[in-house]
């Protein structure tokens, strides 16, 4: 029986356009549920938006326009760039889709029959920009913007009692939070005590939510009605069968939204009696050429500047950059120059010369058809050996959601496909030994052909034409062995992959 992967992304807000962050998470979420579908696993992967809130309120008052009608503009957005780069998603969840309003409706009155949620009055700081009750201390750190006090009486979850079952969990399951410094911070947070959670609105103050079932009064606060997006999906309450199939979830997700991750959502799941995820993997952040993005710089790398770049070489060459250069265990900074740069070495000089090389030469000296090798030496031997050494690295790698080091260990196996033709020199032995230098090319071919295999998460689209190129009879997006080479059959016709990116363009960029 095929083994269940569940990858999420965050559910990107609808208060502000897509940018590099957002394609980060998502396209890295893409390239992970592509390797698990080729290692045949059945992979379910989410992405959607979060829909409710104050912001979105205030939004839609400011445009004149309905709150629903703003998440449909901006939730059609983040659809355009997902199909933009055809990502892979099996499901797009809205949080104002019936079918979730459902599942918090559930929760909610669930909890509250059990006891698991209180009604008390509170006055304290609360910043409206950020939609929550802040402490004195942070208030005097000035951490938070408009900020005032208010008092007010709500709905609390007893989140403070799961505490010491949270922490233990924790230290049980060594693959719960990743990277290891996340978990730290989580563990370190979790020495202060645990505070109960605030998990209404009164309407009065905002309108735009899931209303309590249990007083109409309020609205549900949207951390815990979107967290719970994750189990709607697969069809918790719904479709048993697909649910107790594909849960727990490996949920992506960026640094700054780790403690409602690791914290409010694994204590709301033990409250409703339901599993927690399988990990909760948090990357770092982009910066852009040295800088934090921010509105007020206006240096937001956005979906039109995305998409500019990849006019130049290609949409996939922006994916392969996010893939090797992507901040997944710290911070990574987003340069045109390391963009073009890492395009022209890896991509152009090392994977469009390998091939221009193999193809002329197969050309030239054997009417285009992919020769039957001889007998193999200890270099050829070797090419297919490493061959079997990288996949098992990428399969091991993959466990560890480690798309860095994929990348670098894919493009490490392209390297040595070169080392391999410069040891061998096939353009100076053709003109001696016609025989010896089948072998070669058999074997420079095998392995660039597993390379690009192994290459199609990060690559679909440029692999997707070179397998048709190769014309070998490979369906992209499979896992190939590398003496799955079929030699005898004739090469397509030969295209650039990637041309070299002339750097002194960017210049006037
Ligand atoms: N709506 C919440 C998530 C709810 S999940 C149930 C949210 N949305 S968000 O749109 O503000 O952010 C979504 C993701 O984008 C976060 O994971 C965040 O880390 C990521 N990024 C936003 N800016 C980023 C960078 N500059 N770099 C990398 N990722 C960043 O939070």
């Amino acid at each position: 029986m095929s083994k269940s992967f569940y990858v999420t992304t965050p559910l990107y807000y609808v208060n502000d356009r897509p940018h590099i962050g957002s394609a980060y998470t998502t396209l890295i979420a893409d390239m992970v549920a592509m390797y698990h579908r080729m290692k045949g696993d059945d992979v379910f992967f989410l992405t959607g938006t979060d829909e409710h809130g104050q912001k979105v309120q205030q939004a839609a008052e400011k445009n004149g326009i309905s709150p629903q009608e703003h998440c449909d503009m901006y939730a059609t957005r983040f659809r355009e760039l997902w199909s933009y780069f055809n990502l892979s998603f099996d499901d797009f969840i809205r949080t104002t889709e019936p079918r979730h309003e459902n599942v918090v409706t559930h929760v909610l009155q669930k909890l509250f029959d059990e006891g698991e949620i209180y009604k008390d009055t509170y006055e304290g700081w609360y910043s409206v920009a950020d939609e929550l009750f802040i402490t004195e201390k942070d208030y005097e750190e000035g951490k938070y913007r408009d900020v005032r006090k208010i008092s007010e009486t709500n709905y609390y979850f007893k989140m403070s009692k799961y505490q010491d079952r949270l922490i233990a969990y924790i230290n049980e399951h060594p693959d719960f939070i990743k990277p290891e410094n996340r978990k730290n911070e989580i563990l370190g947070f979790l020495k202060q005590p645990l505070k109960d959670l605030c998990i209404s609105r009164p309407k009065e103050r905002l309108s735009w939510g899931i209303e309590l079932p249990f007083d109409k009064d309020y609205v549900t606060y949207v951390w815990f009605d979107a967290l719970l997006n994750y189990v709607t999906a697969p069809g918790y309450l719904k479709d048993d069968e697909h649910f107790n199939k594909t849960w727990p979830a490996v949920h992506l997700i960026g640094k700054d939204i780790l403690t409602t991750h690791c914290v409010y959502w694994p204590t709301m799941l033990m409250a409703a009696g339901i599993p927690l995820p399988q990990t909760i993997f948090a990357h770092g952040w982009w910066t852009a050429e040295g800088q934090k993005m921010s509105k007020s710089l206006g240096n937001f790398i956005d979906l039109e500047t995305i998409q500019s770049h990849c006019d130049n070489v290609g949409k996939d060459v922006y994916r392969y950059f996010m893939a090797k250069e992507g901040p997944l265990f710290s911070d990574s900074d987003f340069s045109k120059e390391r963009f073009y740069q890492t395009y022209n070495t890896d991509l152009a000089n090392d994977f469009g010369n390998l091939v221009n090389r193999i193809f002329k030469l197969i050309k030239k000296y054997y009417d285009g058809k992919i020769p039957v090798p001889g007998e193999m030496g200890d270099d050829e031997k070797a090419m297919e050996n490493t061959s079997k050494a990288c996949e098992a690295k990428v399969m091991e790698l993959l466990d560890d959601l480690n798309i860095n080091a994929i990348a670098s260990e894919v493009i490490g196996y392209v390297t040595s496909i070169n080392k391999y033709l410069e040891k061998t020199e096939p353009w100076k032995l053709a003109k001696t030994d016609l025989e010896s230098t089948k072998t070669v090319l058999y074997t420079a071919l095998a392995s660039l052909r597993f390379s690009a295999s192994l290459l199609y998460p990060l690559l679909p689209e440029k692999m997707t034409e070179f397998f048709s190129m190769l014309n070998n009879g490979d369906t992209a997006g499979t896992m190939m062995a590398w003496d799955g080479l079929k030699s005898g059959m004739e090469l397509g016709e030969m295209k650039a992959l990637f041309p070299r990116f002339d750097m002194k363009k960017l210049e006037s960029m």
